[in-house]
Formats: structure tokens, C-alpha cells, sequence
């Protein structure tokens, strides 16, 4: 590690709990009371769901994190060349677990300075913010609480920054919202900042679907536990145990679609919004879609937002995609 003197840590909260609440509550209202039912996949990740999102990505099926990391492992050192970044931000950055293969690559470089994890689950968030701080001598961490749907222009300036958003999470955003996030993004980067995607590849269908439907269980307990975050947060009273895990492909979006299917008629209260849900049998309520891309498709979505391709690894191979893009001249 090339680092030295002392490092320090900062926080700063861009959304606090009052914000989470208020916009659970509006994806609540909205999601429970139209007719086909979802809730978004960004309130799975309290403590518990963070955790059992931890469980998933060492799960014999789950192969995303492992093609990736895989990747990172073989091309971290090239990535970090082109770019040449000082400053690491991370959207989602979870447990920041593969984060260490990019530091690492950065900091042989000599030129790393500052980390930037950003999560809209401070608990985790701030966790492993502390963990890589005590870990990093001389690194600078800067962990920002925010929604990345909503709060890029808190991104911190100044430096090179290499922007990774890994792990496939822009799989569980639905098209209009990639679009918005890829303009925004693209509007926050300066001219010697990087943005490093992972995307999942699409593949044969029973695979993909055995990723999200594990024999131990683990992901049916992830998925209900967005009911749990809603009892809790919003007085509701779902008994998780009454809503079975599902998983679909949609072939026409070429995504999988986590659901939760009621297993009788049933009402569930929501106390904080005085709101009365009706679930007939075999209903099922919409909780993420995770999407799986073609190395040509993220190309193309990234050069409509204006962004311009210098790399893709993993392509050939077929599991999952690392692709380093810059931001191409203003139109
Ligand atoms: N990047 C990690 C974690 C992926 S899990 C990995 O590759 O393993 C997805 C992460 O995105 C979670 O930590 C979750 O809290 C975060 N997240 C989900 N929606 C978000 C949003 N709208 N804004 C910021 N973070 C979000
Ligand atoms: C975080 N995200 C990329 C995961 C995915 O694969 O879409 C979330 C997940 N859902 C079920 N298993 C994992």
C-alpha cells in the first residue's frame, strides 16, 4: 500500500430517517394501493436485509459476485491505468467487500487519496466505512448517506474520480430510471472522471433463475423481509410467512421479477397511512426486477447518456460485464 499519514473519516447524511420515512411512505401509498402492487427494491436493505444480502452473494447460485469479483481480480490493476483515479466513489457500496480490489489497484498507482462509499442504508454504510478507514493508513473516506436516485449532485468534487456502481444494481433499476440515473450521472462527472459499471449478462434462463430462487431459502427470506421493514416503519401488519417468494423471467424486458404471492385473501393494515390492503389469493406484489444486459445494450444506453465506452472485460466469457466509460463532450 503506497498510502501514508494518518487517514480520517467523514460522514455526511443526505438523507436522514425522517427523509426514509416520508419516502416509504409515498412508495407505500402508491405501491400498495394501485392494481398491480409493488414496493421498490431500495427498502429491502435495513440491517437485517443488508445481512441477508451479504448470505445471497456466497450462495452456491448466486453467481453475480463472483463473476465479478473474478473480473475485478484480472483487470483492476488495467482499470485503475486508464483511469487514474485519487478518488474511489462507490454507489451501493453494501459491505464494500470487492471495493478492497479496486483500492488496492489505485493505491499501487500511488495516486489514491479518498474513498467516497455511498449507500442509502447508513448502518451498513457506516460500518464498513469505519472498517476500511482503520484498514487504509492515509485514506481519506468520505461516506455519504443518499438515495443515488435522487442525490448525485452530493457526490463530493474536485480530483479524478473513478465512479464504480457494481454488483449488477443497475439491473434493479426499471428503464426510465436507468435513463434519468445514467443523464444525471453523466451531468455530475467532470472531464477526467470515470464511471465503472458492473452488469449482469443475460444467459440461459434456468440459471438466472436459480440465482434468485436459492434451495436454502435465503433470498425467499430476503424477499419477505421488505414486509418486516414495513411493519416496522409504518405500523403494517403483513405476516410474512403468508406471502410465498416467486420468481419470473420476463423475457420482454429480459429481467427476473422478484414477487411475493398472497397464499389466501387477506387484509393487511397500514396504520402510519390508515390504509387498508386487499390481497386475494395468488395475488402478487411486485418487489425488484433485476435485469440482465447484452455488452452492445449497456454500450448503447451509456453513449444515449453521453457517455463515451473505453473498455468492456468480460464480454466474450458471457457471465457478467465490467464496462469503464468517461463522459463524452457536452451536446
Ligand atoms: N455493491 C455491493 C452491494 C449491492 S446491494 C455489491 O456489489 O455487492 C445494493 C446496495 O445498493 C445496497 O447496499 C443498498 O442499500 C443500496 N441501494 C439500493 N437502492 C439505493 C438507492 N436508491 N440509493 C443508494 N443506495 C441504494
Ligand atoms: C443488488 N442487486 C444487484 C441484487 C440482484 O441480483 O439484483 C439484489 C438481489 N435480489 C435477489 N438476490 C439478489
Amino acid at each position: 500500500m503506497a498510502l501514508s499519514a494518518s487517514s480520517t473519516l467523514t460522514f455526511d447524511v443526505r438523507v436522514d430517517e425522517r427523509d426514509l420515512r416520508a419516502a416509504l411512505e409515498r412508495d407505500a401509498r402508491a405501491g400498495l394501493g394501485g392494481v398491480q402492487k409493488s414496493l421498490p427494491p431500495t427498502w429491502f436493505y435495513d440491517e437485517a436485509g443488508s445481512r441477508l444480502f451479504e448470505e445471497i452473494t456466497a450462495l452456491p447460485e448466486y453467481y453475480p459476485t463472483r463473476a465479478e469479483r473474478a473480473l475485478l481480480e484480472r483487470h483492476a490493476a488495467a482499470i485503475a491505468g486508464y483511469a487514474r483515479s485519487d478518488t474511489l466513489v462507490e454507489l451501493g457500496a453494501g459491505s464494500c467487500e470487492k471495493t478492497r480490489l479496486l483500492l488496492d489497484a489505485l493505491a499501487a498507482g500511488g495516486g489514491l487519496r479518498r474513498y467516497v462509499p455511498f449507500d442509502v442504508s447508513a448502518t451498513f454504510l457506516k460500518a464498513s466505512a469505519r472498517e476500511l478507514s482503520a484498514e487504509y493508513r492515509g485514506l481519506h473516506v468520505h461516506a455519504v448517506v443518499g438515495d443515488f436516485l435522487r442525490d448525485l449532485d452530493a457526490l463530493p468534487s474536485g480530483g479524478r474520480r473513478l465512479v464504480a456502481f457494481l454488483g449488477g444494481t443497475i439491473g434493479n433499476l426499471v428503464p426510465a430510471q436507468r435513463r434519468r440515473f445514467f443523464a444525471a450521472l453523466r451531468t455530475n462527472l467532470g472531464p477526467s472522471d470515470h464511471l465503472l459499471l458492473g452488469a449482469d449478462l443475460v444467459k440461459e434462463v434456468p440459471r438466472i433463475l436459480a440465482a434468485y430462487d436459492d434451495a436454502a431459502g435465503v433470498t425467499a427470506r430476503f424477499n419477505r423481509n421488505v414486509l418486516a421493514v414495513v411493519n416496522r416503519e409504518l405500523g403494517a401488519d403483513f405476516v410474512p410467512e403468508r406471502f410465498e417468494h416467486v420468481v419470473r423471467w420476463n423475457a420482454r424486458g429480459q429481467w427476473i421479477e422478484m414477487r411475493l404471492r398472497s397464499e389466501r385473501n387477506q387484509l393487511v393494515h397500514v396504520d402510519a397511512l390508515g390504509l387498508t390492503v386487499p390481497f386475494a389469493r395468488d395475488e402478487e406484489l411486485l418487489t425488484e426486477i433485476s435485469a440482465k444486459f447484452t455488452p452492445d445494450g449497456v454500450r448503447a444506453e451509456l453513449v444515449r447518456a453521453g457517455f463515451v465506452v473505453d473498455r468492456q472485460w468480460g464480454a466474450d466469457a458471457g457471465e457478467f460485464l465490467l464496462t469503464l466509460a468517461r463522459p463524452g463532450p457536452r451536446r
